[in-house]
């Protein structure tokens, strides 16, 4: 078989930390595996020309949201020999799914295996906002100290309104971490949860528009789908809360660009932060790296050193029960059998 892997580039680092599974020098640890039993393995970085020389013969693709090969309906119809495409993280909408159900194309992520990873990072990002940290921050490197330039936008968060969009398996960790902080927490999700849950989190149920208008901060969890691309377009931003800040750890696409641009220099929106873009890479001149009061950072939340363990264990695990002719996990089935199947993606490609 044919498998193919497209990963970020590790460079010099890779060498030296053999612990970085995600790059393309350490390919996930799968080289000897593969090649051991007989199977060509090829590990690109280059998403496009080099990955359309392959495509024809590949028989199993292996992506990752953090360098994301965009397989595109058009790809996919020129790769006839392909049978599975495997996400090494979470989040596969990078690839189309509807053209690869169509096909009866497998795709499958490894569900939970960063999870902790990005809850974490959503604290990270609301604390540094909430507390004017990257600003506080920069006066140290330019041999500055005005603190009242800090201490004017510095607050607590204890007792903010923090809406939770999507209380997954990511927003109920964000939310079991929040509840340390004595914030107030409501949620929007499409599948509510129980009282108990309710209660145990310490979360409440709200409308979207509700969520969307109480909210001192807010933090996105959902998938990237057709609801949601775009979810937060002008009229959601400026419906926030003035003074507000926006947390986005989901997908780039769900926030409209230019409006969040508009949104944060008319001062409507106090911050906004997160790790996710669109495209991926972020061009230089993408227009969020100079956006007023921003706290962005290049899509590693889910690549921790702990997360890529986690990720390339699973593919292997995916790539073993494939080969083997064994189902794979089915929490980590997207789409299967010409239909998608995930409960959080299902929704939006309901026909
Ligand atoms: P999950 O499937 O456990 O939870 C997603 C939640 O979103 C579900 O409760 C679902 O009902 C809800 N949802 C889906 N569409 C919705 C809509 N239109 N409106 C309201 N709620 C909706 O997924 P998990 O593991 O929590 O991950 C969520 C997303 O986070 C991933 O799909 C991915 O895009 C992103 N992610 C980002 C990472 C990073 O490194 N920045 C790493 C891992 C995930």
């Amino acid at each position: 078989m044919k498998i193919v892997a497209v990963l970020y580039p590790g460079g010099e680092i890779a060498k030296k930390t053999p612990e970085l599974l995600g790059c393309a020098e350490n390919a996930l640890g799968l080289t000897d595996f593969l090649r051991s039993q007989g199977h060509e393995f090829v590990v690109l970085t280059d998403k496009e020309a080099e990955l359309d020389i392959h495509l024809p013969t590949t028989d199993i693709l292996i992506t990752t949201p953090f360098w994301p090969a965009y397989v595109t309906k058009e790809r996919i119809s020129r790769a006839s020999r392909l049978q599975i495409v495997l996400t090494a993280g979470i989040g596969s909408d990078h690839i189309d799914l509807a053209a690869a159900a169509a096909r009866k194309i497998t795709v499958a992520e490894i569900t939970g295996s960063n999870v902790v990873s990005v809850a974490e990072q959503v604290v990270m990002h609301i604390l540094a906002l909430v507390r004017n940290y990257i600003p506080a921050y920069k006066q140290v490197l330019d041999g500055r100290w005005d603190i009242a330039e800090i201490a004017a936008k510095a607050h607590d968060l204890e007792d903010k309104v923090v809406g939770i969009i999507g209380v997954g398996r990511i927003g109920q960790r964000v939310c079991e971490r929040l509840k340390a902080f004595d914030v107030k927490m409501i949620y929007y999700d499409y599948h509510r949860l129980s009282t108990v849950e309710e209660f145990a989190l310490g979360a409440r149920y709200a409308s979207l528009d509700r969520l969307v208008e109480q909210s001192d901060i807010i933090t996105i969890n959902t998938p990237l789908t057709p609801e949601t691309d775009g979810m937060f377009n002008r009229d959601l931003l400026f419906r926030m809360k003035k003074g507000a800040y926006l947390i986005n750890t989901a997908r780039g696409r769900i926030v409209d660009t230019l409006s969040l641009v508009e949104a944060l220099e008319k001062g409507h929106l106090a911050g906004y932060a997160g790790d996710v873009w669109f495209p991926q890479p972020a061009p230089k001149d993408h227009p969020w790296r100079r956006m007023p009061n921003h706290a962005m950072v290049p899509h590693y939340s889910g690549t921790t050193l702990e997360a890529q363990r986690r990720y390339a264990d699973g593919i292997k695990d995916c790539l073993l029960r494939f080969m083997n002719g064994r189902r794979i996990e089915r929490d980590y089935l997207i789409v299967d059998n010409g239909s998608v199947v995930s409960p959080s993606y299902s929704y939006a490609f309901k026909t």
